[in-house]
């Protein structure tokens, strides 16, 4: 079965998961995003790559980061951008997904930028709009399935730091069983052939069977941090959690919260990473968050070149 991110000539259509994403589209996508970033550097404020089409933001959660950078992301390229007001849409009105989907295409769209909640939607709009080839769906998080462009900002943010995915030990901490964030960045890591990929966290927030996915699995953070050369914090998703599945944030912050006695077990060059909305004092210190190891604030920066790579690469450039 073809890959439904890839047309016929093995291009990117969509981007919808990093599973499965062939290692060459990865390094494609980190190079341009580091020219994007090199441009930037040089205070070229716009670019005409997508002079002309018109990107529509819909966002059916709650975001800060992703959408404001694919904003940024598509101004820069020189799009039109439309944010859709899921709240007072006809959405709110019982709409379907697809039919607004139609009506959007129907004031021709180019590109779709889909936060959802429920994992697979921006999946069954791709396959809905098979038939017309210049439209492009960029996943920004579905459910608790995948979030790629995090996971390829967070992939931009180790090359940058650490150059060498091959020799990288990387840890991810927290709320692996209902973070998209963490299932992409895993695949990623895979991809690139990272040999060691840990994840930590009690065994109620950890997937059943995620040492499939190519990773080692530590209850215990003391032992899952030492010697690794990056720690990415997750936040715990209480949206998504069925059920009381920890004591408390206070317990949780005890036994896997990152404080500076904790990040002292890992390399003393290692950085500390977070895809955000972090919550301090429940899984990171400030004193980390805000520290010197700390690249948090980098990897929102970077997500501006990531993103301007993956709609410049879908459209073609
Ligand atoms: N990392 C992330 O997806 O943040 P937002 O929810 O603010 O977009």
């Amino acid at each position: 079965m073809r890959n439904p991110q890839l047309n016929a000539h093995g291009e990117l259509q969509h981007l919808l998961t990093i599973e499965g994403l062939p290692r060459e589209v990865i390094v494609h996508i980190l190079d341009t995003a580091g020219s994007f970033v090199g441009i930037t550097e040089r205070d070229v404020k716009k670019v005409p790559i997508l002079r002309g089409k018109s990107v529509f933001n819909l966002f059916f959660e709650n975001s800060t980061r992703t959408r404001t950078t694919f904003e940024i992301a598509a101004k820069r390229l020189s799009a039109d951008v439309i944010n859709l007001n899921i709240n007072t849409s006809s959405a709110a009105k019982g709409e379907s997904l697809l039919d607004t989907i139609d009506n959007l295409s129907a004031m021709h769209a180019d590109m779709f930028v889909v936060r959802h909640a429920s994992s697979g939607a921006p999946h069954l709009i791709a396959r809905h709009v098979e038939a017309h080839p210049h439209l492009h769906v960029v996943n920004a998080g579905d459910g608790r399935h995948a979030h790629p462009t995090q996971g390829l900002l967070d992939l931009y943010t180790l090359r940058h730091y650490k150059q060498d995915f091959t020799r990288l030990s990387v840890a991810v901490v927290g709320d692996v069983l209902h973070s998209r964030v963490a299932r992409s960045l895993i695949h990623g890591l895979t991809t690139m052939g990272t040999p060691d990929v840990r994840v930590i966290g009690p065994k109620t927030l950890l997937p059943e069977g995620v040492e499939k996915l190519g990773v080692r699995v530590f209850n215990d953070m003391n032992e899952g941090l030492r010697g690794c050369d990056a720690i990415v914090m997750l936040r715990l998703q209480n949206e998504r959690m069925k059920g009381p599945l920890l004591p408390s944030a206070q317990e949780f912050f005890k036994s896997y919260g990152l404080t500076a006695e904790k990040l002292a077990l890992a390399k003393p060059d290692a950085i500390v990473m977070h895809p955000g909305p972090m919550n301090r004092g429940v899984e990171i210190d400030s004193a980390v968050a805000d520290g010197p190891r700390s690249v948090i604030l980098p990897q929102v920066t970077f997500g501006i070149a990531v993103r301007m790579a993956v709609m410049a690469i879908l459209a073609g450039q």
